[in-house]
């Protein structure tokens, strides 16, 4: 069975069919890419599984059971952590308090400093615990994706969604980038879906890609498979390999 499964998915925004039938499943300890132009509809699904939107039919199913009637301040607790296309940290606060904000949402750690200390362990883990008692506000951009995702982490979470972590970084942080994901799903028994415009980090980390187009599943397979596909090419490479 696997860990995530999207069944069927629809889901509408007045005209729009941001996701037309969309069934796609994530198999435990995997990565999986999710990509395809702009507004095909891949932050929507992050939304869907989130909770944060409702899907107008089919469902979304965590170890073959739907998240349909779960509430989204509960998706945490069940094992899902998610980052933001556009950084959705808290400016005035410190990066360890942004963090703690992860930490605190996971069921076990009720002591205080219990949570802290989780804190402070997944900054070191992704490279920027000396940043611990800065304000978020004013640090480098490379530096608050780090904390988006360390605020993820702190969760401890079984499903990671990463909504273009690659975005806006430049080539040294990107390859960093490919080393840290690597590391942290064997190191912690992740199981990662991840949106990405990047293609070299999609086609390094994925085992399996899922494109999406105007809400429409055009292709999946494994990364070299899909970067042939014409109808992938026609959608969407062409102008990303021609970029
Ligand atoms: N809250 C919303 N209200 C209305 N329309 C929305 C909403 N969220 C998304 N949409 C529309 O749904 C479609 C899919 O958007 P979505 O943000 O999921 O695309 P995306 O694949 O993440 O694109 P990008 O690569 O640009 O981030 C788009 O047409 C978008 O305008
Ligand atoms: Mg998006």
């Amino acid at each position: 069975m696997p860990l995530l499964a999207l069944d069927h998915a629809r889901l509408r925004f007045g005209g729009i069919v941001a996701l037309d039938d969309v069934s796609l499943e994530v198999a435990e300890g995997s990565i999986v890419g999710l990509i395809g132009p702009n507004g095909a509809g891949k932050t929507t699904a992050f939304n869907a599984i989130t909770r944060l939107y409702r899907l107008d039919s089919g469902d979304i199913l965590l170890d073959g059971r739907s998240l349909k009637r779960v509430r989204p301040s509960r998706v945490i607790r069940l094992g899902i952590a998610r980052t933001f296309q556009n950084l959705e940290l808290f400016p005035t606060l410190t990066v360890l308090e942004n963090v703690l904000v992860g930490a605190h949402a996971a069921t076990r750690l009720k002591r205080e400093s219990e949570q802290r200390r989780v804190a402070l362990e997944t900054l070191a883990d992704v490279g920027i615990v000396e940043h611990a008692d800065r304000p978020a506000a004013g640090l480098p951009y490379g530096t608050l994706k780090r904390v988006e995702l360390a605020r993820a982490l702190a969760s401890r979470p079984r499903l990671l969604l990463l909504d273009e972590p690659a975005g806006g970084l430049n080539h040294e942080e990107v390859d960093d980038l490919v080393g840290l994901i690597h590391r942290l799903r064997k190191e912690r028994e992740l199981t990662v879906l991840l949106v990405e415009h990047h293609m070299r980090l999609v086609m390094q980390i994925c085992e399996h890609v899922h494109v999406l187009d105007f809400g429409r599943t055009i292709a999946a397979g494994a990364p070299t498979d899909v970067q042939r596909d014409p109808a992938v090419i026609e959608a969407y490479l062409g102008g990303e390999l021609a970029a």
